[in-house]
């Protein structure tokens, strides 16, 4: 009751609660080995080599002048077996100089270096050892290494623990270790955690995992509509990410699956086209959610460093007024417009066409937005990179292909 009331007086005055330990002041942005399910060791990229190959590439390849710094391992990382002294070690053979000089690699390159654990007395693949009853050696374990990101997975959490109990006891291990280290939560949304997430951890999971599909009906534990982007965007609609999100405390809607495979089948599906994967990255910088990408970031096609690279669109993500977007209009023929308020008086708006079939004209009045309807404002198209003209008294419209998007940046001229 007392947190609820909590909550309640937080939202009454606007403030949304969050958890300053000096890390993740702005929405984290990097790579994680984590690329689908069931593919763990296979497209999973956790080898020292792929790592290491992975860093230089995003050193050299533009991403991390756009602020994507964070090398991040998954599950699959950890040896079967804890080491004599029960401390968790590196899988010798994937990481045959152990994770220390792992780190030492990644922090030579400027980047910032995670690992994930579980608060579960297993991982979720292949039983590798969970933290639970270990937090105070893992914290240390993963301050000794020079950790700066730990990501803690829900599987074979004990049933007689709630989730806040866990993620706070090993919030506080971590930081009694005295290393910052930014702290990832991974229950799926199970226990509502948007409502005390940013009180133990700079990011929390939201739902279930998102696989790389635009559609997925939902096979995973979590909450959630299902597993694909369009599922996660009608999540993120009814959570309503201006409630939950201020600096230090982002809502994790799960990796970015940008072009992941570039097309290529996995089994029955076909992963994310350009255009769904242009919306997965248009709604997760609305939110103001972390960018980090599932998928490999070398040798990139011209259209996923489109994306990727789009610093237009990374500046809505980042924007230090830090606030999330909602949805503002929604309509039964699945025209959508949602909105998010910038910190220089802009408001960025996504024209979103949720359907699988038809083209719609979709249209945003300035009067939507909260301005005068006689007001002068200028558009910028943050995928086209070109001005476009209010082409209504007081408004703009658009035809927008299914699964697509129009993102705008909109200026009120004096
Ligand atoms: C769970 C998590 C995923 C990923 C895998 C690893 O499914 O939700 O994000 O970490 O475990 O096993």
């Amino acid at each position: 009751m007392a947190k609820l009331t909590a909550v309640v007086v937080a939202l009454a005055a606007g403030v949304v609660s969050a958890y300053d330990n000096g890390l993740g002041a702005t929405p984290p942005m990097g790579w994680n080995t984590w690329c689908t399910d069931d593919l763990c060791g296979v497209l999973d990229r956790c080898t020292e080599a792929e790592v290491k190959s992975i860093a230089d590439a995003m050193a050299s390849n533009g991403m991390q002048d756009l602020g994507y710094d964070y090398i991040l391992l998954d599950d699959c990382w950890a040896a079967q077996e804890r080491d004599a002294d029960g401390r968790l070690a590196g899988n010798a053979k994937q990481f045959p100089s152990g994770m220390k000089a792992m780190a030492d690699y990644v922090h030579s390159l400027g980047f910032k270096f995670g690992l994930y654990t579980c608060v579960g007395t297993y991982t979720c693949k292949q039983h590798r050892p969970g933290s639970y009853g270990h937090f105070d050696i893992d914290a240390q374990t993963f301050a000794d290494w020079g950790i700066d990101f730990v990501k803690a997975d829900y599987c074979y959490h004990p049933d007689n623990e709630t989730a806040v109990d866990q993620y706070t006891a090993l919030s506080q291990a971590l930081n009694a270790t005295g290393r910052h280290m930014l702290f990832s939560t991974c229950e799926w949304g199970e226990e509502e955690v948007w409502s005390w997430g940013g009180d133990v951890a700079q990011m929390f999971r939201v739902q279930a995992d998102h696989l790389p599909f635009w559609r997925f009906p939902q096979d995973a534990a979590g909450q959630g509509f299902g597993q694909g982007t369009k599922e996660i965007i009608e999540w993120m609609a009814h959570l309503q990410p201006s409630q939950w999100t201020a600096p230090y405390s982002w809502m994790d809607p799960d990796f970015l699956m940008t072009l992941f495979l570039e097309n290529e089948t996995i089994g029955d599906y076909t992963p994310m086209t350009f255009i769904e994967s242009r919306t997965e990255f248009s709604f997760w910088s609305l939110w103001s959610s972390p960018l980090i990408l599932a998928t490999d970031p070398r040798d990139m096609s011209e259209a996923k460093k489109s994306i990727i690279l789009n610093k237009e669109v990374i500046d809505i993500d980042q924007d230090p007024l830090f606030r999330g977007g909602d949805r503002i209009y929604n309509s039964e023929t699945g025209a959508q417009i949602w909105s998010k308020p910038l910190a220089n008086g802009d408001i960025a708006v996504i024209l979103y066409n949720s359907g699988n079939v038809a083209t719609l004209p979709i249209k945003v009045t300035w009067e939507m937005l909260g301005w005068d309807k006689t007001a002068s404002v200028t558009l910028r198209d943050l995928w086209a990179h070109e001005e476009v003209s209010a082409n209504l008294p007081g408004g703009f419209a658009a035809k927008i292909g299914p699964r697509d998007v129009r993102m705008l940046r909109l200026s009120q001229s004096a």
